[in-house]
């Protein structure tokens, strides 16, 4: 085989922290002298990138899997990789249901990749899921876009929700130094790029476990000190952050936010349930009157903000008056975006060896009363970008009308308008927004921003 006849293709599945490790991945790929292919068949390296949120997300990968173990009965030089948090989960149970597998890998090894593939073509079946220090991250990603990236903070996940695995998969929590991040930010801006996101499971929990941190839990240097640290960066003109959790979301971090004018606007803050008595039994730590004034302080210092979560129903014993405290919450908040989610059982949590189970029926209903009253809240919150002047951020072309670009609002709505994409990627635009629709707007070009 020659050097350009190795090709890799990656499917990733599950959230951002999973695409940042896909990118990286790819970065090592391509740095071992594979091409990237978007067509599997056509790769002689196949990596899944999996996620077992939910079972549905598990399913998916083994189905993808079938397909490629298959093909290798007739190719047997074709290498199958798993990475990621199914990888993470199964481990050798993994080669036992799909013996055509060469590399079983968890998150926390996605900088080892070349090694470990290294030690698969000298013939070795290979499984790396031990709990390991993660490699400060010194290669090369291949970045998806050239205009926004990802910026790892905060590896892994303390807290014990009692339905989720990313405890299980993702390990503890571990924080990258802030010189190692601000280095990389540093070097996207060298390279051009304009918005970060900050990446973490629990990014406000961020700086617990860095040296200088006190027993009793007090840190001496956390989120909030690390968006001042960063925030000067010349030429990156954006910056996001995902995922906080209600426990650690500070209203100093919140003024930090609305001092700071490269910090969107946007706040992802999932709440799961509406109800006391459920957020208790998932030990997510606070209340929902706790939630609540966390939005309104955000809306005091930042009136505009939009604000987007994750919410779960049917959780075990959720009655039907609970689920209503969660539509109530909806109700109540307006989010500009609500991720949806029927609990589903997984491996390994509390919750699911709980008697307390609802039947799929239940569920599937309340989760479809719930998405409805989503979207006739979005498109309200929707509504207020009507004829007002948005600053928008070249990503990219429309798929649907390549006459327009694309990019999103501070926000985060994704946002469409005529122009000529080799004139205006990475280019932050005023448009006019003259449609509006639940999650996204179509406008008109005003004039360029001039960069902060
Ligand atoms: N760290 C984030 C969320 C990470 S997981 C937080 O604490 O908010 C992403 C989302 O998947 C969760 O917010 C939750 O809504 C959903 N989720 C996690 N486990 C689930 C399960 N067992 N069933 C259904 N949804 C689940
Ligand atoms: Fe899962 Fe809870 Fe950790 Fe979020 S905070 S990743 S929901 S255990
Ligand atoms: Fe899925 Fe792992 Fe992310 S389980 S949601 S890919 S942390």
């Amino acid at each position: 085989m020659t050097t350009n006849s190795r090709r890799y293709h990656i499917t990733t599945f599950g959230c951002q922290m999973n695409k940042a490790d896909s990118e990286r991945m790819a970065g090592v790929l391509e740095e071992m002298g594979f091409d990237f292919t978007e067509d599997p068949n056509d790769a002689n390296v196949i990596l899944y990138n999996t996620c077992t949120i939910r079972d549905n997300a598990e399913q998916k990968v083994y189905s993808y899997l079938g397909r490629q173990a298959k093909r290798k009965q007739e190719e047997p030089n074709l290498t199958i990789i798993v990475a990621g948090c199914v990888a993470q989960q199964e481990g050798q149970t993994l080669l036992r249901r799909v013996p055509e597998i060469d590399l079983v890998m968890g998150p926390q090894h996605a900088n080892r990749l070349q090694d470990l593939l290294e030690q698969v073509f000298d013939g070795n079946q290979i499984v790396a899921t031990e709990a390991i220090e993660i490699i400060e991250d010194i290669t090369k990603p291949r970045r998806d876009s050239d205009v926004t990236a990802w910026v790892n903070v905060i590896y892994g996940c303390n807290e014990r929700c009692t339905y989720c695995v990313v405890p299980n998969v993702r390990g503890i929590e571990q924080s990258r130094t802030p010189e190692a991040i601000r280095t990389e930010i540093e070097e996207l801006s060298r390279l051009g790029y304009k918005e970060i996101t900050l990446l973490g499971q629990n990014i406000d929990a961020y700086g617990r476990d860095l040296p200088g941190s006190t027993p009793e839990g007090r840190h001496l240097y956390n989120f909030t000190d690390l968006l001042y640290f960063i925030h000067d960066v010349p030429g990156i003109e954006r910056i996001r952050f995902a995922t906080s959790h209600p426990r650690y979301f500070t209203e100093r971090l919140i003024r930090a936010c609305a001092e700071l004018p490269k910090i969107c606007e946007h706040f992802h803050i999932p709440f799961q349930s509406g109800d006391n008595q459920l957020l208790k039994a998932m030990a997510r730590g606070y209340t929902h009157e706790k939630y609540r004034r966390i939005i309104n302080t955000i809306r005091e210092y930042m009136p505009d903000a939009s604000i987007s979560a994750d919410a779960i129903v049917g959780f075990p014993g959720e009655t039907e008056e609970q689920f209503e405290n969660t539509l109530k919450l909806v109700d109540d908040i307006g989010f500009d975006l609500l991720n949806t989610a029927a609990y589903s059982p997984r491996p390994g949590t509390p919750a699911a060896l709980w008697e307390n189970q609802l039947s799929e029926e239940v569920k599937a209903d309340r989760l479809q009363q719930l998405n409805r009253l989503v979207s006739v809240k979005a498109a309200e919150r929707s509504q207020r970008y009507f004829n007002r002047i948005e600053e928008v951020l070249v990503e990219g072309t429309n798929s649907k009308d390549l006459s327009q670009v694309m990019g999103r609002t501070r926000g985060n709505r994704l946002t469409f308008f005529s122009g000529n994409l080799a004139e205006l990627k990475g280019q932050q635009v005023k448009v006019k927004i003259t449609q509006v629709r639940p999650f996204s707007l179509t406008g008109e070009p005003v004039e360029l921003c001039i960069p902060v």
